[in-house]
């Protein structure tokens, strides 16, 4: 619209809650299945009984906080009896730390900040559901962050065996699993007692990653902010990250690049403009999350001049730079893949046989760059 600008108390934005990350969406579509394994699972609380266990997994991005989140909602709704708990592992990484959660949640206050024991805070937490009749159900979101010495088991020991101990309580737990691979292992003394419900959230497919992000426009922006066409280029640049976060970022930060040059609607280049920012953004986030061996790895493969390289190589030049052995070798790989920064499930054949292929799934200079500036 050419000659139409914004006054500077103008905006693009109907409702911009909706395109915060912490927003739980009104319609939730594809998404029925989990959502009615969830309620099966949680359902006998109704009763007085103890809920069934689950555990949510599936890639980033897939809804799995979000129908946790909903059920909970509707829980506190219907179930005076019953209590839910949503606790962040990645902010919560001790045994100690979820309790204290728990425990605050509860009671209505953090517990003393020291000297209290850990038996203190669960002995505390069964009595007060003892004492008030209460169910409790706790959703570990991102349980992947207790799997380093094992907290996971010790958090689901606790929880689960709390009856054994303090008779009467009654705790159910819903894992959240973030996780392209739906491989996890629990303990076995922990694994016959938490048998949880599987509940599997596939990644979107394009027209699912469309449906979402158009109903989101749709409500979220004044109409005519954002065309057809320009809804689709935000769905191919989603579906190709894989994470429909994404997707809602952008609608986001491409509705303020469009105000920022005092345009009524969103453009392609504003979406091309601000994906190319925050991919490199995103990816620079990423990587400074690692430690120094999958980092090394990362430089190892930049380095290289073709875009795929034999495994044996790279693993000769992670030994020599890092001194570890195979197997660490091995699950650096694994998690390296699992963040989609490289493939390493490649095999081809060639000259000497079939050999093991690694490819960086980013620009090369865009991956040396981010190492680069943790350095500084
Ligand atoms: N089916 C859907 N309909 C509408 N919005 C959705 C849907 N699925 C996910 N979303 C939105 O996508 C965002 C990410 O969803 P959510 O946080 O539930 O993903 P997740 O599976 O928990 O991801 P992670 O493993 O990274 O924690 C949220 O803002 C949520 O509102
Ligand atoms: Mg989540």
């Amino acid at each position: 619209m050419p000659g139409k600008t914004l006054l500077w108390d103008q905006t693009l934005f109907r409702r911009g809650e909706l395109f915060e990350f912490d927003y739980i969406p009104e319609q939730f579509a594809h998404r029925d299945s989990q959502l009615r394994s969830l309620m099966f699972g949680v359902r006998p609380s109704l009763a007085g009984m103890r809920p069934l266990n689950a555990i949510c997994v599936g890639p980033p991005g897939t809804g799995k906080t979000t129908a946790v989140r909903k059920v909970f909602e509707e829980l506190s709704e219907h179930a005076s009896n019953v209590i839910t708990v949503h606790v962040n592992c990645q902010a919560n990484q001790t045994r100690y730390l979820i309790f204290s959660e728990i425990f605050r949640r509860l009671i209505g206050h953090a517990p003393p900040s020291s000297g209290v024991s850990f038996k203190k805070l669960l002995d505390e937490v069964a009595k007060y559901l003892v004492q008030n009749e209460k169910i409790l159900i706790v959703a570990l979101d991102d349980i992947n962050y207790l799997f380093h010495e094992k907290e996971s088991d010790n958090v689901l020991y606790s929880l689960l065996r709390a009856h054994e101990t303090h008779p009467g309580t009654k705790i159910g737990v819903i894992a959240i699993l973030s996780d392209d691979n739906l491989s996890y292992v629990f303990d076995p003394k922990v694994g016959s007692i938490f048998l949880p419900e599987e509940i599997v959230f596939p990644r979107y497919d394009w027209d699912e990653v469309r449906g979402i992000l158009y109903d989101r426009a749709k409500l979220g922006f004044y109409s005519g902010v954002i065309s057809e066409d320009v809804i689709d280029f935000v769905s191919d640049y989603t579906s190709e990250a894989g994470d429909i976060r994404v997707g809602i970022d952008l609608l986001k930060r491409s509705a303020l690049s469009a105000e920022q040059r005092a345009s009524t609607s969103i453009s392609a280049d504003d979406v091309r403009s601000v994906y190319e920012r925050s991919r490199i953004l995103h990816l620079s986030r990423t990587i400074a999350t690692l430690n120094s061996g999958e980092q090394a790895i990362l430089a190892i493969l930049a380095e290289k001049t073709s875009s795929e390289v034999i495994a044996g190589d790279v693993y000769t030049a992670f030994h020599e730079t890092t001194g570890l052995g195979y197997t660490r070798f091995h699950t650096m790989l694994a998690k390296l893949t699992s963040l989609r920064l490289i493939d390493a499930d490649l095999v081809t054949e060639g000259m000497h046989g079939r050999s093991r292929r690694i490819e960086l799934r980013h620009d090369s200079m865009d991956v040396l760059n981010a190492l680069d500036a943790m350095q500084r």
